[in-house]
Protein backbone atom coordinates (compact mmCIF):
# COMPACT_ATOMS: atom_id res chain seq x y z
CA UNK A 1 0.00 0.00 0.00
CA UNK A 2 1.06 3.41 0.99
CA UNK A 3 4.55 2.79 2.70
CA UNK A 4 7.10 -0.14 3.89
CA UNK A 5 7.60 1.39 7.36
CA UNK A 6 3.65 2.17 7.73
CA UNK A 7 2.60 -0.89 6.24
CA UNK A 8 4.83 -2.93 8.87
CA UNK A 9 2.90 -1.04 12.04
CA UNK A 10 -0.27 -1.28 10.04
CA UNK A 11 -0.04 -5.14 9.72
CA UNK A 12 0.92 -5.60 13.25
CA UNK A 13 -1.75 -3.47 14.17
CA UNK A 14 -4.16 -5.64 12.67
CA UNK A 15 -3.37 -8.79 14.00
CA UNK A 16 -3.31 -7.48 17.84
CA UNK A 17 -7.05 -6.43 16.52
CA UNK A 18 -7.88 -9.61 15.58
CA UNK A 19 -6.24 -11.65 18.54
CA UNK A 20 -7.70 -9.40 21.20
CA UNK A 21 -10.57 -10.96 23.15
CA UNK A 22 -11.35 -8.32 25.74
CA UNK A 23 -12.11 -4.58 25.83
CA UNK A 24 -9.25 -4.45 27.97
CA UNK A 25 -7.23 -6.02 24.85
CA UNK A 26 -8.38 -3.22 22.76
CA UNK A 27 -7.44 -0.64 24.76
CA UNK A 28 -4.63 -1.47 25.40
CA UNK A 29 -3.68 -1.48 21.62
CA UNK A 30 -5.29 2.18 21.41
CA UNK A 31 -3.00 3.15 23.39
CA UNK A 32 0.50 1.21 22.24
CA UNK A 33 -0.41 2.54 18.52
CA UNK A 34 -2.87 5.74 18.95
CA UNK A 35 -1.92 6.97 21.92
CA UNK A 36 0.18 10.16 23.23
CA UNK A 37 3.42 7.56 22.99
CA UNK A 38 1.81 5.57 20.12
CA UNK A 39 3.94 3.90 17.29
CA UNK A 40 1.76 5.94 14.68
CA UNK A 41 1.69 9.23 16.67
CA UNK A 42 5.36 9.31 16.95
CA UNK A 43 5.48 8.68 13.57
CA UNK A 44 3.63 11.28 12.39
CA UNK A 45 5.05 13.33 15.25
CA UNK A 46 8.95 12.41 13.47
CA UNK A 47 8.03 13.47 10.01
CA UNK A 48 10.33 16.37 9.70
CA UNK A 49 13.63 14.31 9.98
CA UNK A 50 12.88 12.37 6.94
CA UNK A 51 13.88 13.26 3.75
CA UNK A 52 12.05 15.96 2.08
CA UNK A 53 10.67 13.81 -0.60
CA UNK A 54 9.64 11.02 1.79
CA UNK A 55 7.38 12.95 4.07
CA UNK A 56 4.47 13.38 2.06
CA UNK A 57 4.50 9.88 1.31
CA UNK A 58 4.77 8.64 4.41
CA UNK A 59 2.53 11.49 6.00
CA UNK A 60 -0.15 9.89 3.48
CA UNK A 61 0.05 6.67 4.61
CA UNK A 62 0.47 6.94 8.14
CA UNK A 63 -2.78 8.98 8.57
CA UNK A 64 -4.41 6.61 6.23
CA UNK A 65 -3.67 3.83 8.60
CA UNK A 66 -4.49 5.76 11.80
CA UNK A 67 -8.25 6.30 9.94
CA UNK A 68 -8.63 2.76 9.55
CA UNK A 69 -7.39 1.84 12.83
CA UNK A 70 -9.55 3.69 14.80
CA UNK A 71 -11.88 2.73 12.70
CA UNK A 72 -11.03 -0.79 13.26
CA UNK A 73 -11.18 -0.58 17.42
CA UNK A 74 -14.35 1.29 17.31
CA UNK A 75 -16.43 -1.40 15.82
CA UNK A 76 -14.62 -4.26 17.46
CA UNK A 77 -15.22 -2.69 20.74
CA UNK A 78 -18.37 -2.19 20.44
CA UNK A 79 -18.93 -6.00 19.54
CA UNK A 80 -16.68 -7.07 22.81
CA UNK A 81 -18.44 -4.45 24.91
CA UNK A 82 -21.21 -6.32 23.96
CA UNK A 83 -20.66 -9.84 23.92
CA UNK A 84 -19.38 -8.94 27.81
CA UNK A 85 -22.50 -7.48 28.94
CA UNK A 86 -24.11 -10.42 27.80
CA UNK A 87 -21.77 -12.33 29.62
CA UNK A 88 -22.33 -10.44 32.96
CA UNK A 89 -26.19 -10.69 32.38
CA UNK A 90 -25.72 -14.41 32.15
CA UNK A 91 -23.26 -15.16 35.05
CA UNK A 92 -24.26 -11.97 37.88
CA UNK A 93 -27.22 -12.79 39.94
CA UNK A 94 -28.92 -10.61 41.87
CA UNK A 95 -30.17 -11.47 45.48
CA UNK A 96 -33.05 -9.62 46.71
CA UNK A 97 -33.03 -11.98 49.54
CA UNK A 98 -30.34 -9.30 50.80
CA UNK A 99 -31.65 -6.97 53.63
CA UNK A 100 -31.38 -3.02 52.46
CA UNK A 101 -28.03 -1.45 53.46
CA UNK A 102 -29.46 1.27 55.97
CA UNK A 103 -28.14 4.44 55.78
CA UNK A 104 -25.67 6.22 58.44
CA UNK A 105 -29.08 8.97 60.22
CA UNK A 106 -27.71 11.55 61.74
CA UNK A 107 -28.98 12.89 64.78
CA UNK A 108 -29.91 15.93 66.40
CA UNK A 109 -27.33 17.99 68.99
CA UNK A 110 -27.78 17.51 72.19
CA UNK A 111 -27.86 21.08 73.20
CA UNK A 112 -30.01 21.50 69.70
CA UNK A 113 -32.25 18.84 71.38
CA UNK A 114 -32.75 21.18 74.70
CA UNK A 115 -33.20 23.96 72.97
CA UNK A 116 -35.96 23.09 70.87
CA UNK A 117 -37.79 21.79 74.00
CA UNK A 118 -37.63 24.75 75.83
CA UNK A 119 -38.55 26.84 72.56
CA UNK A 120 -41.77 24.55 72.40
CA UNK A 121 -42.98 24.89 76.34
CA UNK A 122 -42.66 28.35 75.88
CA UNK A 123 -43.89 28.46 72.40
CA UNK A 124 -47.05 26.51 73.72
CA UNK A 125 -47.47 29.16 76.58
CA UNK A 126 -48.03 31.72 73.92
CA UNK A 127 -44.61 33.47 73.67
CA UNK A 128 -42.88 33.89 70.84
CA UNK A 129 -38.96 33.80 69.91
CA UNK A 130 -36.84 36.81 69.84
CA UNK A 131 -33.74 36.93 68.80
CA UNK A 132 -30.78 39.87 68.63
CA UNK A 133 -26.58 40.35 67.44
CA UNK A 134 -24.08 38.57 69.17
CA UNK A 135 -21.80 41.70 68.67
CA UNK A 136 -23.70 43.85 70.61
CA UNK A 137 -23.63 47.68 72.44
CA UNK A 138 -21.80 48.44 76.15
CA UNK A 139 -25.48 50.34 76.01
CA UNK A 140 -27.75 47.36 75.46
CA UNK A 141 -25.42 44.79 76.95
CA UNK A 142 -24.97 47.02 80.26
CA UNK A 143 -26.12 50.39 80.53
CA UNK A 144 -29.69 49.29 79.61
CA UNK A 145 -29.84 46.46 81.97
CA UNK A 146 -28.89 48.85 84.60
CA UNK A 147 -25.43 47.09 85.12
CA UNK A 148 -23.16 50.02 86.29
CA UNK A 149 -19.81 51.24 84.94
CA UNK A 150 -17.85 49.69 87.97
CA UNK A 151 -19.91 46.06 87.91
CA UNK A 152 -17.60 43.27 88.06
CA UNK A 153 -19.13 41.72 84.65
CA UNK A 154 -17.47 44.50 82.60
CA UNK A 155 -14.84 43.71 83.08
CA UNK A 156 -12.48 43.20 80.26
CA UNK A 157 -12.05 39.91 82.43
CA UNK A 158 -14.98 38.24 81.74
CA UNK A 159 -16.43 40.52 78.40
CA UNK A 160 -14.77 40.09 74.92
CA UNK A 161 -14.62 44.07 73.95
CA UNK A 162 -14.85 44.65 70.50
CA UNK A 163 -13.90 48.21 70.63
CA UNK A 164 -14.74 50.80 73.29
CA UNK A 165 -18.42 50.60 73.11
CA UNK A 166 -19.11 47.19 71.16
CA UNK A 167 -18.52 44.19 72.35
CA UNK A 168 -19.37 40.70 72.09
CA UNK A 169 -22.64 39.97 74.38
CA UNK A 170 -22.44 38.09 77.93
CA UNK A 171 -25.94 37.31 78.21
CA UNK A 172 -29.01 36.93 76.44
CA UNK A 173 -30.57 39.78 78.37
CA UNK A 174 -30.07 42.41 75.75
CA UNK A 175 -32.60 40.76 73.68
CA UNK A 176 -35.05 42.63 76.19
CA UNK A 177 -34.17 45.81 75.79
CA UNK A 178 -34.03 45.73 71.85
CA UNK A 179 -37.35 44.04 71.87
CA UNK A 180 -38.99 46.26 74.26
CA UNK A 181 -37.41 49.52 72.29
CA UNK A 182 -39.14 47.91 69.10
CA UNK A 183 -42.66 47.49 70.44
CA UNK A 184 -44.99 48.44 72.73
CA UNK A 185 -46.48 46.44 75.83
CA UNK A 186 -47.56 43.21 76.29
CA UNK A 187 -44.41 41.26 75.36
CA UNK A 188 -43.62 37.65 75.95
CA UNK A 189 -40.75 36.53 74.79
CA UNK A 190 -37.81 33.95 74.79
CA UNK A 191 -34.61 34.49 73.05
CA UNK A 192 -32.65 31.51 72.27
CA UNK A 193 -29.04 32.15 72.09
CA UNK A 194 -25.07 32.46 71.99
CA UNK A 195 -22.91 34.22 74.41
CA UNK A 196 -19.42 34.68 74.74
CA UNK A 197 -17.23 35.43 78.52
CA UNK A 198 -13.65 35.22 78.55
CA UNK A 199 -13.62 31.90 80.37
CA UNK A 200 -11.02 29.13 80.15
CA UNK A 201 -12.89 26.26 79.11
CA UNK A 202 -13.13 23.69 81.82
CA UNK A 203 -16.04 20.91 83.45
CA UNK A 204 -18.33 23.97 83.66
CA UNK A 205 -17.06 26.58 81.95
CA UNK A 206 -16.83 28.06 78.18
CA UNK A 207 -15.98 30.81 76.51
CA UNK A 208 -19.43 30.92 74.01
CA UNK A 209 -22.43 28.88 75.20
CA UNK A 210 -25.85 29.14 74.96
CA UNK A 211 -29.13 30.73 77.20
CA UNK A 212 -32.43 31.38 76.78
CA UNK A 213 -33.59 34.56 77.96
CA UNK A 214 -37.77 34.76 78.93
CA UNK A 215 -39.14 37.97 79.17
CA UNK A 216 -43.31 38.91 80.43
CA UNK A 217 -44.67 42.24 80.53
CA UNK A 218 -47.81 43.07 80.77
CA UNK A 219 -50.44 45.54 82.59
CA UNK A 220 -50.44 43.85 86.41
CA UNK A 221 -48.13 41.29 85.92
CA UNK A 222 -46.91 39.73 89.27
CA UNK A 223 -44.07 37.16 90.50
CA UNK A 224 -46.98 34.49 90.81
CA UNK A 225 -47.26 34.39 87.35
CA UNK A 226 -43.28 34.29 87.36
CA UNK A 227 -43.72 30.93 89.72
CA UNK A 228 -46.64 29.61 88.17
CA UNK A 229 -44.98 29.83 84.30
CA UNK A 230 -41.48 28.15 85.62
CA UNK A 231 -43.54 25.59 87.87
CA UNK A 232 -44.68 24.50 84.78
CA UNK A 233 -41.71 24.88 82.61
CA UNK A 234 -39.80 22.06 84.89
CA UNK A 235 -42.68 20.00 85.11
CA UNK A 236 -42.65 19.76 80.96
CA UNK A 237 -38.60 19.69 81.56
CA UNK A 238 -38.00 17.59 84.14
CA UNK A 239 -40.79 15.61 85.01
CA UNK A 240 -44.83 15.65 86.44
CA UNK A 241 -43.79 14.95 89.70
CA UNK A 242 -40.77 18.08 89.37
CA UNK A 243 -41.27 20.91 91.88
CA UNK A 244 -38.90 24.45 91.71
CA UNK A 245 -37.90 26.67 94.93
CA UNK A 246 -37.51 30.30 94.43
CA UNK A 247 -33.87 31.71 96.78
CA UNK A 248 -33.61 35.23 97.21
CA UNK A 249 -31.11 36.46 95.05
CA UNK A 250 -29.86 39.65 93.47
CA UNK A 251 -29.70 40.85 89.64
CA UNK A 252 -28.89 44.70 88.64
CA UNK A 253 -31.76 44.06 86.06
CA UNK A 254 -34.73 42.45 88.30
CA UNK A 255 -36.29 43.89 91.79
CA UNK A 256 -36.62 41.42 93.80
CA UNK A 257 -34.36 38.91 92.27
CA UNK A 258 -34.38 34.85 92.33
CA UNK A 259 -33.15 32.34 92.09
CA UNK A 260 -34.62 29.18 90.61
CA UNK A 261 -34.12 25.05 91.57
CA UNK A 262 -35.67 22.21 90.79
CA UNK A 263 -35.83 19.65 93.14
CA UNK A 264 -33.25 16.81 91.90
CA UNK A 265 -34.68 14.58 89.59
CA UNK A 266 -32.39 11.72 90.47
CA UNK A 267 -33.06 11.58 94.31
CA UNK A 268 -36.40 13.54 94.94
CA UNK A 269 -34.91 15.57 97.13
CA UNK A 270 -33.14 13.02 99.55
CA UNK A 271 -29.22 13.95 98.27
CA UNK A 272 -27.49 12.42 95.77
CA UNK A 273 -24.08 12.82 93.59
CA UNK A 274 -26.12 14.86 90.85
CA UNK A 275 -26.92 17.55 93.33
CA UNK A 276 -23.93 17.36 95.77
CA UNK A 277 -26.06 16.24 98.54
CA UNK A 278 -28.01 19.49 98.39
CA UNK A 279 -31.23 17.45 97.14
CA UNK A 280 -32.41 20.50 94.86
CA UNK A 281 -30.47 21.74 91.50
CA UNK A 282 -30.01 25.39 90.27
CA UNK A 283 -30.99 26.12 87.13
CA UNK A 284 -31.71 30.16 85.88
CA UNK A 285 -31.92 33.42 87.68
CA UNK A 286 -34.98 35.31 87.62
CA UNK A 287 -36.88 38.38 88.95
CA UNK A 288 -39.36 40.72 88.63
CA UNK A 289 -38.06 43.39 85.48
CA UNK A 290 -36.26 46.60 87.70
CA UNK A 291 -38.48 49.83 87.01
CA UNK A 292 -35.11 51.39 85.72
CA UNK A 293 -34.78 49.18 83.01
CA UNK A 294 -38.72 49.86 81.55
CA UNK A 295 -37.72 53.85 81.81
CA UNK A 296 -34.82 52.74 79.86
CA UNK A 297 -37.20 51.81 77.24
CA UNK A 298 -39.47 54.10 77.64
CA UNK A 299 -42.26 52.32 79.21
CA UNK A 300 -43.47 53.13 82.07
CA UNK A 301 -43.15 51.23 85.35
CA UNK A 302 -46.30 52.74 87.15
CA UNK A 303 -48.35 51.17 84.34
CA UNK A 304 -46.73 47.70 83.31
CA UNK A 305 -44.62 45.06 85.34
CA UNK A 306 -42.89 42.14 84.05
CA UNK A 307 -40.82 39.55 84.90
CA UNK A 308 -38.13 38.15 83.44
CA UNK A 309 -35.42 35.19 83.47
CA UNK A 310 -32.24 33.64 81.72
CA UNK A 311 -31.00 29.95 81.57
CA UNK A 312 -27.77 28.27 80.47
CA UNK A 313 -29.13 25.53 77.65
CA UNK A 314 -25.75 23.77 78.62
CA UNK A 315 -26.65 23.89 82.08
CA UNK A 316 -30.33 22.12 81.92
CA UNK A 317 -28.89 19.72 79.08
CA UNK A 318 -26.10 18.52 81.60
CA UNK A 319 -28.55 17.82 84.35
CA UNK A 320 -31.11 16.41 81.79
CA UNK A 321 -29.11 13.97 80.27
CA UNK A 322 -26.56 13.21 83.49
CA UNK A 323 -23.30 15.24 81.71
CA UNK A 324 -20.63 16.34 83.89
CA UNK A 325 -18.50 17.90 81.52
CA UNK A 326 -19.35 20.64 79.77
CA UNK A 327 -16.97 20.50 76.77
CA UNK A 328 -18.09 17.50 75.89
CA UNK A 329 -21.36 19.53 73.92
CA UNK A 330 -18.25 21.12 71.61
CA UNK A 331 -15.56 18.30 71.30
CA UNK A 332 -17.65 17.09 68.62
CA UNK A 333 -16.59 13.36 69.55
CA UNK A 334 -19.08 10.93 67.63
CA UNK A 335 -18.92 8.33 70.48
CA UNK A 336 -20.77 11.09 72.81
CA UNK A 337 -22.88 12.73 69.90
CA UNK A 338 -24.04 8.61 68.85
CA UNK A 339 -25.78 8.43 72.44
CA UNK A 340 -28.10 10.91 71.36
CA UNK A 341 -29.24 9.50 68.36
N1 LIG B 1 -28.45 37.55 82.43
C1 LIG B 1 -28.21 36.73 83.59
C2 LIG B 1 -26.89 35.99 83.42
O1 LIG B 1 -26.40 35.87 82.35
C3 LIG B 1 -29.31 35.71 83.78
C4 LIG B 1 -30.60 36.37 84.19
C5 LIG B 1 -30.90 36.53 85.51
C6 LIG B 1 -31.48 36.82 83.22
C7 LIG B 1 -32.08 37.14 85.89
C8 LIG B 1 -32.68 37.42 83.58
C9 LIG B 1 -32.97 37.57 84.95
O2 LIG B 1 -33.56 37.86 82.70
O3 LIG B 1 -34.13 38.16 85.30
O4 LIG B 1 -26.34 35.52 84.40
Amino acid sequence: MGHPRVDAIAEEARQAVSAARTSAELEQIRVRFLGRQGLLTQLLRALGTLAPEERPLVGAAANETKRELEALLATRLLATQDAERRVRRATERLDLTLPGRRPPWGALHPLTRVHDEIVSIFAGLGFSVAEGPEIETEYHNFEALNIPRDHPARDMQDTFYLSESTLLRTHTSPVQVRTMLAQKPPVRIIVPGRVFRRDIADMSHSPMFHQVEGLAVDRSITMSDLKATLELFAREMFGRQSRIRFRPSFFPFTEPSAEVDVLCFVCQGSGCRLCKQGGWLEILGSGMVHPRVLKNVGYDPEEVTGWAFGMGIERIAMLRYGIDDLRLFFDNDLRFLRQFA
